[in-house]
């Protein structure tokens, strides 16, 4: 059987086997606040947008030769938390089925893991993608939208391309807080440059950042109503493809979420001076007529969004500045099998 280079271990010949891309999406109406902690159920909807080139690389073999379920991401054999939310995906997965045999996923993504570039999205989706075309249920996707949820929250937007919405839900049990597509890449295929200024592992996952957020800022609640409102501008703009109207409601609320959370108690501050001068370079080169917008992630790296026509100015100006790697994409298509 073939044999991807992100696979470690051979697949044996009898395995239920599937590999699969799933890409990171960056949120443009930010998920921020649990409402439900066990569930991944949020306070607040959200707006993302999928990445083409950027994400996860994952094969899920089930084999009854397997003793226990494994996951290697990045070459590594992995315990703890990241084992815990493959598992979460896996026992839904193998519930739809009811089979129990144990599984081997192995992993690679292309992009920094735990940097705030949603490796957790992509990470989560290509699971639950792989392990449902491995078993032959993967034909509800709204279903595995919902399963990954409960592995990573944002993971629920990826199976999807272009603009995607994750409903805030009502239902008790998550069954309505699922992913759906707003439009596809090609409605607009905006320019994507990842600047990242650390690539190392954040300090502060999300669902603690959010937790402690959630419990101690006094601007929690004005965080979550702000949240809510944005929703339908940030819609209407990607529905008319209108750049400057989706620039300023994108980093408002940006910028709401990441002030939210540095007003907790300890503080929840992700960014570094670094990040703090590549958002006024960016205003500063939309104030000059170039057509570019930031937005910021649970972590220091600055996410851009490009007019294509105006991409490579923007590029070159950003090149010029020191100690910053730029990794250039566009809004793309979803979870794919390979
Ligand atoms: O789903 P998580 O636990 O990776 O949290 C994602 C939080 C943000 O990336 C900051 C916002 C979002 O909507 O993706």
């Amino acid at each position: 059987m073939m044999r991807e280079e992100w696979e470690i271990e051979s697949v044996p010949a009898t395995a239920q086997v599937a590999r699969v891309f799933s890409p990171s999406n960056i949120a443009l109406a930010k998920y921020w606040g649990k409402r439900d902690t066990n569930l991944n159920l949020p306070t607040n909807g959200s707006i993302s947008a999928t990445l083409a080139d950027y994400g996860s690389f994952t094969t899920v073999s089930f084999d009854s030769s397997y003793s226990k379920d494994r996951l290697i991401l990045n070459g590594t054999e992995q315990v703890g938390g990241k084992l815990e939310k493959v598992l979460l995906v896996l026992n839904e997965v193998r519930a739809l089925v009811g089979i129990k045999k144990a599984a081997l996923v192995q992993s690679r993504n292309n992009f920094p893991t735990g940097a705030g570039l949603a490796s957790s999205a992509s990470g989560l989706s290509a699971v639950t993608f792989a392990a449902a075309h491995a078993l032959g249920v993967a034909s509800n996707v709204t279903k595995l939208s919902e399963i990954a949820r409960k592995g990573s929250g944002s993971a629920c937007r990826s199976f999807w391309g272009g603009y995607v919405e994750w409903a805030k839900g009502n239902n008790p049990d998550g069954s309505d807080s699922i992913g759906a597509q707003v439009v596809n890449e090609q409605h607009w295929p905006l320019d994507v440059l990842l600047l990242l200024v650390n690539q190392a592992e954040k300090h502060q996952p999300s669902t603690g950042g959010m937790e402690i957020t959630r419990k101690t800022s006094p601007y929690f609640s004005a965080w979550i109503q702000a949240a809510e409102e944005s929703l339908a501008p940030i819609g209407q703009a990607i529905l008319k493809r209108d750049f400057l109207a989706l620039a300023d409601a994108a980093e408002v609320n940006c910028l709401r979420f990441h002030t939210s959370a540095m007003a907790a108690n300890p503080p929840v501050l992700y960014w570094q001076g670094e990040t703090l001068t590549l958002i006024h370079k960016i205003k500063q080169l939309r104030a000059q007529g170039l057509n570019a917008f930031f937005t910021i992630d649970a972590g220091p790296n600055v996410v851009v969004f490009c007019d294509p026509a105006h991409t490579a100015a923007v590029r070159d100006e950003l090149a010029a500045l020191p100690g910053i790697t730029i990794l250039r994409t566009k809004v793309g298509a979803g979870s794919r099998l390979l």
